[in-house]
């Protein structure tokens, strides 16, 4: 298959580009910024819909995977570029792949889509209600996907990511102190996280994440029963992530000074994920745990 993936040169696109190649497909790289060095990557701004309509008719991608779109912090930044980027052109993009031909979209949704809520494990079927730019954009993008399932038959997989952790530096998002606090520790700096050290979030390990979206893209249509998907790993709080990095690094000054605008975010989003659907569907099953997850990140950033 031909997959052209938009938002290549991020924190997501950096570890999916090698894995669906791995699986033997032709990837075309896509974002903001032509790769000079390796020449590897094609610009596109998916706000530029002249340029979307060239590429399409250009290239013929068989698959697209949509990453591109600005966070959550950046978001609340600058709310109407976010509309934008995340909704009206995501919204073109999904014309442009139906009107092309394309058979099959993987689209980067986020537990962003819900709101506060009083239950700690939600399910695809509770209320999204969510208090940031980004997270209405993406349930709006959701619903869409769902709308244009129905309407056109057109198959559209989005997947619901928690906070992503890895070893190159994020993106804007919320979840980023967990990242810092590697980066930081392993560089023998000392970091103050920006909530709570009983913030709970759920969290996945990078590897699990991009596996979960080869998956996802290479399920069988008829067995998938949902629009989109949760997929979970685990769920520390901020001071089980510091415990966690100690083990491997007893030197870390980790430290937790609360953000009020960051720290609003992070307790609007469920603590934990129900991904039975996922696990059932098409055989989700993350591989890493924290300390798995730990061991391994420390090393990887160790080698930098
Ligand atoms: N990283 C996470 O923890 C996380 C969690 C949940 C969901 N997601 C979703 O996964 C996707 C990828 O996230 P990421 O962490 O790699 O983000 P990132 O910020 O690292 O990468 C996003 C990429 O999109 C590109 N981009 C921005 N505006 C663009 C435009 N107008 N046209 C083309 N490209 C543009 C950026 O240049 C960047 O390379 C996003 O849709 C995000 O909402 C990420």
């Amino acid at each position: 298959m031909k997959v052209l993936i938009t938002g290549a040169a991020g924190q997501i696109g950096s570890d999916l580009v090698p894995i669906i190649r791995d699986f033997g497909h032709e990837v075309i790289e896509t974002d903001l910024a032509y790769d000079e060095e390796t020449e590897a990557r094609r610009s596109l701004d998916i706000t530029d819909a002249d340029a979307c309509e060239a590429l399409f008719r250009e290239l013929k991608p068989n698959w697209v995977i949509h990453l591109a779109a600005l966070l959550s912090a950046k978001g609340e930044k600058r709310p109407d570029v976010t509309y934008a980027i995340n909704l009206t052109a995501t919204k073109n993009l999904f014309d442009r792949c139906r009107e092309h031909g394309v058979e099959r979209i993987g689209f980067a949704s986020t537990i962003a889509v819900y709101g506060p809520s009083d239950k700690s494990v939600v399910s695809e079927e509770d209320a999204r209600w969510p208090t940031t730019m980004y997270g209405v954009t993406k349930a709006a993008c959701e619903n869409l996907a769902q709308y244009y399932r129905g309407r056109f038959d057109q198959d559209i997989r989005c997947i619901r990511f928690p906070g992503l952790i890895s070893d190159v530096p994020p993106g804007g998002g919320t979840s980023d102190y967990v990242n810092h606090m590697y980066i930081e520790s392993v560089a023998g700096r000392a970091y103050q996280a920006f909530c709570r050290a009983n913030t709970r979030i759920p969290i996945m390990y990078m590897p699990d994440a991009v596996r979960a979206v080869a998956e996802l893209m290479m399920a069988p249509k008829g067995s998938l029963t949902k629009a989109a998907y949760n997929i979970s790993a685990f769920s520390p709080t901020a001071q089980e992530f510091r415990d966690s990095i100690l083990k491997e690094i007893p030197t870390a000054n980790l430290t937790f000074e609360s953000v009020q605008a960051r720290q609003d975010i992070l307790d609007s989003w469920p603590d934990a994920l129900d991904d039975s659907a996922a696990r059932s569907d098409w055989g989700w099953n993350p591989q890493y745990d924290l300390d798995a997850m730990t061991r391994d990140l420390v090393k990887l950033l160790k080698r930098k």
